[in-house]
């Protein structure tokens, strides 16, 4: 198989408001090459429909500071979620600069509201279609200095003497291998590894693994998040809180308020909204009516409705798997324990959501994060040998069996039964160096569950924790 080789200075993986921020503010200098699984709009940002979360109109930052740690029950880190706000007061001003240009009611911004905020400062673009509209004007802002390349599946970080410097894989069906002083990893979550999420189906776990195999620290990743509200129809999409910022209820089928025990009531923190819907016996409902002009304001969900012969006024939803606060730990620049190795987004932990994330503080994260990143690249020396690496040897029938395996465990309240065969049946899988771009992407969304699973496991007090050499070789033996 032909090798196409590459050499760059910064390598992004990724695609999403994370890689894209990275690459807008690195030096113009720098050659840049931004690489993605599938085409540049397939990401979560692209998906985002409530906003990005704002303290610029407020006095201070200070409510939203509270309200992002409220959120959080106290379990995020509050130098890192100061940090946030602080520098996210800056947020609209930075973007309006690139040429986003947020929704207005006459002169003033037209601000949404979503759970657990104490006031209305989530900025969006085109109402619901806030991620689309957003990343469609930055995409188009990229400089000159920027390369990208869709279609190129990464499935390994190239290291010497435990630096990483570069990253190989797929770019269609041949092998490509790129040589970089410095990797940032802004792959996203998990969401994609099951089919009720909110999540684009390519966001499987890739930056997880692809950290793991190169020694950088892991950590939390059972702090997942679950969305209240996705459509419940075959194919799920996100109903955005913010429709509830704007009066819609949770109800049941006879019209009673599904959340009026919370003092929040259907405002409530996601992870207590989706807790009791989750436990709810029968289907729940978002009633409409008292949101005015839905169909101006929420157009992505008018369209949904419509495509799916539903009354807007009534909208069946159910909880599906959103957003992970865990991930590759990083400092307050990005770095990972591995030099030559920086994670943003939401493959990154840097504390600033705990165990439960604020609505729309993640695309915020992505900026600030994102910018900070881009300050603290260094660049190292590169240049290292092809090696070639392995896969799970199995057919897609077999695949498809362990995808419905996973989405059988990692729910809200996961089954340590199925997760602990699904480890005993993905150990049984052999090898193979007759690596295919199928058989690589296949093997990373199975060492991304299986990274997942022995985390489960650790909590629950059932497993060595993932950083020790016993799962490390279970999972990349
Ligand atoms: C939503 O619009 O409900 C999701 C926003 C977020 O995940 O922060």
């Amino acid at each position: 198989m032909s090798l196409q080789l590459e050499r760059t200075d910064v390598l992004i993986i990724g695609s999403g408001l994370a890689a894209v921020t990275v690459a807008l503010h690195l030096p113009d200098t720098f050659r840049v090459l931004l690489v993605t699984k599938g085409r540049m709009t397939e990401t979560n940002s692209d998906l985002a429909q409530g906003g990005i979360a704002s303290a610029y109109l407020e006095e201070t930052g200070a409510a939203h500071v509270q309200d992002t740690l409220a959120a959080s029950k106290q379990t995020a880190r509050a130098d890192r979620v100061r940090l946030l706000v602080e520098a996210g007061r800056d947020v609209v001003r930075d973007m309006e600069q690139y040429g986003v240009s947020f929704d207005r009611d006459g002169d003033t911004y037209a601000l949404g509201r979503e759970g657990a905020h104490g006031t209305s400062r989530i900025f969006h673009v085109g109402g619901d279609e806030t991620g689309r509209h957003v990343m469609a004007t930055l995409r188009d802002r990229l400089p000159n200095n920027v390369h990208v390349m869709e279609h190129v599946l990464i499935d390994r970080l190239l290291q010497s003497e435990g630096r990483v410097m570069g990253a190989s894989g797929f770019k269609g069906e041949a092998r490509i291998q790129i040589q970089a002083g410095a990797v940032v990893l802004a792959t996203g979550g998990v969401g994609g590894l099951v089919d009720w999420t909110s999540n684009c189906r390519a966001v499987t776990g890739d930056g997880l693994v692809l950290a793991k195999q190169a020694g950088a620290k892991l950590s939390n990743l059972t702090n997942i998040q679950f969305h209240p509200t996705l459509l419940a129809v075959e194919t799920p999409v996100l109903v955005t809180e913010a429709l509830r910022g704007a009066g819609a209820t949770l109800v049941d089928a006879k019209g009673r308020h599904v959340m009026r025990h919370h003092p929040l009531g259907s405002l409530a923190p996601r992870d207590d909204v989706a807790a009791v819907l989750t436990a709810f016996p029968g289907q729940v409902y978002l009633e409409t009516s008292r949101v005015e002009r839905l169909a101006e304001r929420f157009p992505k969900l008018a369209a949904s409705c419509r495509a799916h012969h539903l009354d807007a006024s009534s909208i069946p939803v159910r909880p599906g798997l959103h957003f992970q606060m865990g991930g590759v730990a990083v400092d307050a620049e990005g770095r990972t324990t591995v030099q030559g190795l920086y994670a943003v987004g939401e493959v990154a932990e840097t504390g600033v959501h705990g165990k439960n994330r604020l609505a729309s503080n993640s695309l915020l994260e992505c900026w600030v994060f994102g910018k900070r990143v881009a300050a603290a690249v260094e660049l190292l020396d590169c240049d290292s040998g092809e090696k070639g690496g392995t896969a799970y040897e199995m057919t897609d029938e077999v695949f498809q069996s362990f995808r419905r395996q996973i989405g059988k465990w990692l729910t809200i309240s996961p089954a340590i039964d199925e997760i602990r065969s699904f480890l005993e049946n993905t150990q049984q899988l052999t090898r193979t160096k007759h690596v295919t771009r199928q058989l690589a992407e296949q093997t990373l969304q199975l060492e991304a569950a299986r990274l997942l699973a022995h985390a489960f496991m650790e909590r629950e007090g059932l497993d060595e924790p993932i950083g020790t050499a016993r799962s490390t070789d279970t999972v990349f033996a």
